[in-house]
């Protein structure tokens, strides 16, 4: 026996590890996730319910959409009451209960804030609009024009001008969003003030972080300029990430968040690698956000009502240069769907012939990467967009604006003109109830569902997804493979096959302090729906079969890849 320490080298150091870089968040959409009573409507009791489920694919971190009282214009981003619970959504007791069962599960709970605006209901507004002297510069009021027109020229991003007029103030208020949702007057320090309190008490409550709305539009130019009138976002040059947006989160964080340990993650319209670095860099406010970058892919140029081809090159440049542009400082945020988005199969993958191997396939390529990853309610069970075939069966505001508006000003005439293109983009799609077992509305209410269930629901559900091969248990094997290794979680990204157009090949490696590899794991996808080889340049001996979405025991690297075909190798 010696008594000399013996010397133990971590690849990752303590100082550079943290729970939210180490955790899997999983999304719920409260609106569309379990009924408990009946009324159409997902609630909280209804969520409780199935925490088992969520608990069970091995994920450490709920992030719950808006469940603030509101009234529902925009599903819960529009907030009239900060501090209570939306009553088809349950009381702050069941909250409270919710908050237990998830601590109780060693899971954590992440809740949606939504500062950039409120709703007109809220009280601030309804005092502000009447001009009360202590709420009037409480929201972003202005005169119209000489002609009595809007201010400027600046535009909602759900369409049509972002002025609205008031009739009880005789004023026009700035809204970013749909105009029931006021956009908040940041420069006024009683603002910043009354949102920083309703941070910190719910913090106090427990919970473990915030994912913020569309928190780099908080600022806006001083003056409110016009915004270039050809740009795809008219006037977004004056509000996205605008002059005092850094000076905003920074009180923010010295105020509120830095006093808890917690995940915080900004939704960040037009975000760059640069003004990532600035977010969530080293010092930053926050410390991830996320990019869409990879979201446009599918789009005809830059608009995003428009359904173009997509190609895997341009995935990857977008993956390597958001690793390499955040491997030294910054986090990356990992995601394919959330409630705003189409469901992925239907986008990049094939949802009708092999939506399993797709499905599983791109859940690969979100949970063998460095970053903190969100998996979106349904995708662990590789639920498809739905159809919508009138501008009726639409619930999403947003769709519902532009439909009008492209029939209005584009010339259309009926919205069967436009359905490929509304009906695939729709934010319906991700919103359609939760698929649980193959009983009437998918197991999701004893009611009618307030949108329709999407009809592949007996084949695609959590109960049949149970056994074999189903894209859930995947899921949960990609899960548990990424908690056991540290390479996905810190290791560094490299892309073998830039230029290939069908297949993905990457490794990801964990060095030691003194250079040494301590784990490299190397992914090959096929992501096209035929038979692929590759020639892979890496020395691959020894690879070792970790996880395939097809039924293969001990296989090489480099033979055939079936359609959709995805495999995980441990190299060293
Ligand atoms: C974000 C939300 C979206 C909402 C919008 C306005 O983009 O994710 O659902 O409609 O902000 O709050």
């Amino acid at each position: 026996m010696t008594d000399t320490p013996q010397q133990v080298s971590h690849p990752v150091p303590d100082e550079e590890r943290t729970w939210w870089k180490e955790s899997v968040v999983y999304q719920i959409y409260p609106r569309s996730f379990a009924d408990s009573d009946g009324d159409g409507i997902g609630d909280i009791p209804g969520i409780i319910d199935r925490l088992d489920h969520v608990a069970d694919l091995g994920v450490d971190v709920i992030w719950l959409n808006p469940v603030y009282e509101s009234p529902q214009r925009d599903n819960g981003y529009d907030i009239s009451d900060y501090r209570s619970i939306h009553h088809e959504y349950g009381t702050m007791a069941d909250w409270e209960e919710l908050l237990a069962q998830v601590h109780d599960r060693d899971m954590r709970l992440v809740m949606d804030l939504v500062v950039n605006h409120t709703s007109v209901d809220h009280e601030w507004f309804q005092r502000s609009r009447r001009g009360d002297p202590e709420y009037e510069d409480y929201y972003i009021w202005r005169e119209g024009d000489a002609d009595g027109d809007p201010p400027n020229n600046w535009e909602s991003f759900f369409g049509g001008s972002a002025w609205a007029y008031d009739e009880v103030r005789e004023a026009y208020y700035l809204h970013l969003y749909d105009e029931s949702q006021p956009d908040l007057n940041w420069r006024n320090p009683a603002v910043r003030r009354d949102i920083f309190d309703m941070m910190a008490w719910w913090l106090e409550k427990g919970i473990d972080g915030f994912r913020m709305d569309v928190i780099n539009l908080l600022s806006k130019a001083p003056g409110l300029p016009d915004g270039d009138p050809d740009g795809d976002w008219v006037g977004a040059e004056h509000f996205v990430d605008g002059p005092r947006i850094l000076d905003y989160l920074e009180a923010m964080d010295e105020r509120v968040l830095s006093n808890y340990d917690i995940l915080t993650v900004g939704e960040m319209p037009r975000l760059t690698v640069e003004t990532a670095r600035e977010y969530a860099g080293e010092g930053g406010p926050l410390d991830m956000a996320f990019h869409f970058q990879h979201t446009k892919l599918d789009y005809d140029g830059d608009e995003r009502w428009s359904v173009g081809d997509w190609d895997l090159p341009e995935l990857k440049e977008i993956t390597r240069r958001w690793h390499d542009g955040l491997s030294d400082e910054g986090w990356n945020a990992l995601y394919w769907e959330n409630h705003d988005q189409p469901r992925v199969v239907s986008r990049y993958g094939d949802p009708e012939e092999y939506r399993r191997e797709s499905a599983t396939l791109l859940g690969t390529f979100m949970l063998t990467r460095s970053g903190t990853p969100y998996v979106y309610q349904g995708q662990e069970l590789g639920m498809t967009n739905a159809n919508w075939e009138s501008m009726e069966t639409l619930a999403d505001v947003d769709a519902r604006n532009r439909a009008q508006e492209l029939m209005e000003t584009e010339g259309y005439e009926s919205f069967e003109e436009i359905a490929d293109v509304v009906g695939y983009r729709s934010r319906d799609n991700a919103r359609t109830p939760m698929q649980w077992d193959d009983s009437e509305h998918a197991g999701f209410t004893d009611g009618e569902p307030w949108l329709p269930v999407n009809t592949n629901y007996e084949q695609v559900n959590v109960a049949a997804a149970q056994e074999g091969d189903s894209v859930t248990e995947y899921y949960r094997s990609l899960i548990d493979l990424r908690t056991e290794h540290d390479a996905f979680v810190y290791g560094t990204y490299d892309d073998l096959y830039p230029d290939h157009d069908r297949l993905a090949a990457y490794t990801q490696t964990l060095e030691f302090p003194d250079g040494g590899v301590s784990e490299r794991m190397l992914s090959v996808l096929n992501f096209s729906g035929s038979t692929e080889t590759v020639d892979l340049p890496t020395t691959v001996e020894n690879a070792d079969l970790l996880l395939s979405n097809y039924d293969r025991d001990a296989i090489a690297p480099e033979t055939d890849h079936e359609p959709y075909e995805a495999r995980i190798f441990r190299l060293e």
